[in-house]
């Protein structure tokens, strides 16, 4: 079923619940990462620093959080597992505006991490909050059972490795090179975002699941609602790079194009890739349905994710 469009009260009301979140999950950050000081490496903690408290919507976090409230699991451990998801998105983002990636300059409002410091420094701060995130979850605060703990550092992996994201990475980067008149039709470019993009998403409220023991009912649900909204999250970006602004996104657009990235703005225009993401949300918020109430939040997150405008 199609979602009704996000109201101006329902986006005052969802934007004060993801601040909050967001707050929550920075204050985690804050007192996980290593702090500045006069040793050798400080430079590798300012670069870490620098781009995660850049800025950023903390959407993974807040789908963390809000599937772990559902649940009616301790907030302290998805805070933890939120930071180490926000850790290993901040590295993905520095790594993707490498030059020999997608070469950008701006990323969150500021210059990107290789521009501001330099590019070893960069590579190395993606790889310093990659194995922090699994410094954190294999951490016990994080969970007492090590049984939760090995489960959480697997699907991290798993999600983010060879068979998730950076597989969904590779493809982005091969694509440039196809013909994508030929190499391309819906299908294929879904498989390759949903590596890219969705399987982040997905890991998000499998996260929330493990924490709290879910059931397997309860898994079917969460993950199709979080591989749906994910899937929409990056064809609204690849939107958002066609008719967004540097000002509002704070990174660069009309790039997707340039650069030869196949994507659903392209393959379907701006406004069928639109009615998709909207097909997709509303796919998403149906899963949900048997938590009723319990499950506002995560059904405004899902309108959310097509009104966004940055
Ligand atoms: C950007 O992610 C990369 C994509 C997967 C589209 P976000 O749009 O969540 O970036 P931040 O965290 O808000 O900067
Ligand atoms: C990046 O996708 C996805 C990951 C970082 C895994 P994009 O390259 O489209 O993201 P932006 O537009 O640079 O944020
Ligand atoms: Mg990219
Ligand atoms: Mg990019
Ligand atoms: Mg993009």
């Amino acid at each position: 079923m199609l979602l009704e469009p996000l109201q101006p009260d329902e986006m005052q009301e969802f934007e004060a619940y993801a601040n909050a979140a967001a707050a929550a999950v920075e204050e985690e950050l804050d007192h996980l990462l290593p702090q500045v000081d006069d040793s050798e490496e400080s430079r590798l903690f300012e670069a870490m620093r620098y781009s995660v408290f850049a800025g950023g919507k903390r959407i993974r976090p807040l789908l963390i959080i809000a599937t772990n409230e559902i649940l009616g699991g301790n907030k302290k451990r998805a805070l933890r597992v939120a930071a180490a998801m926000e850790c290993l998105h901040t590295y993905s983002l520095i790594h993707d505006d490498l030059p020999c990636m997608d070469d950008d300059d701006l990323r969150r409002g500021k210059p990107t991490c290789h521009v501001q410091f330099d590019e070893a420094t960069a590579v190395l701060a993606g790889d310093a909050l990659l194995t922090l995130a699994f410094e954190i979850l294999s951490d016990k605060d994080t969970h007492a059972d090590p049984m939760a703990r090995v489960r959480l550092v697997s699907l991290f992996a798993q999600s983010a490795g060879a068979q998730g994201m950076i597989g969904g990475q590779m493809m982005d980067i091969l694509a440039e090179q196809r013909d994508k008149e030929v190499d391309y039709d819906q299908g294929a470019l879904a498989r390759l975002q949903r590596k890219k993009t969705g399987a982040l998403f997905s890991a998000c409220c499998e996260a929330g699941l493990i924490l709290n023991g879910g059931t397997n009912e309860e898994y079917h649900r969460f993950t199709s609602y979080a591989k749906n909204i994910g899937l929409a999250f990056q064809m609204v970006d690849d939107i958002l790079d066609v008719i967004g602004n540097e000002e509002d996104m704070g990174k660069a657009t009309q790039k997707d194009d340039d650069a030869g990235k196949v994507t659903f703005a392209q393959l379907l225009g701006v406004d069928g890739a639109r009615r998709q993401a909207e097909f997709l949300c509303g796919q998403a918020a149906d899963y949900l349905r048997p938590f009723g109430d319990k499950a506002h939040m995560m059904r405004l997150l899902a309108k959310f994710v097509v009104a966004r405008s940055n």
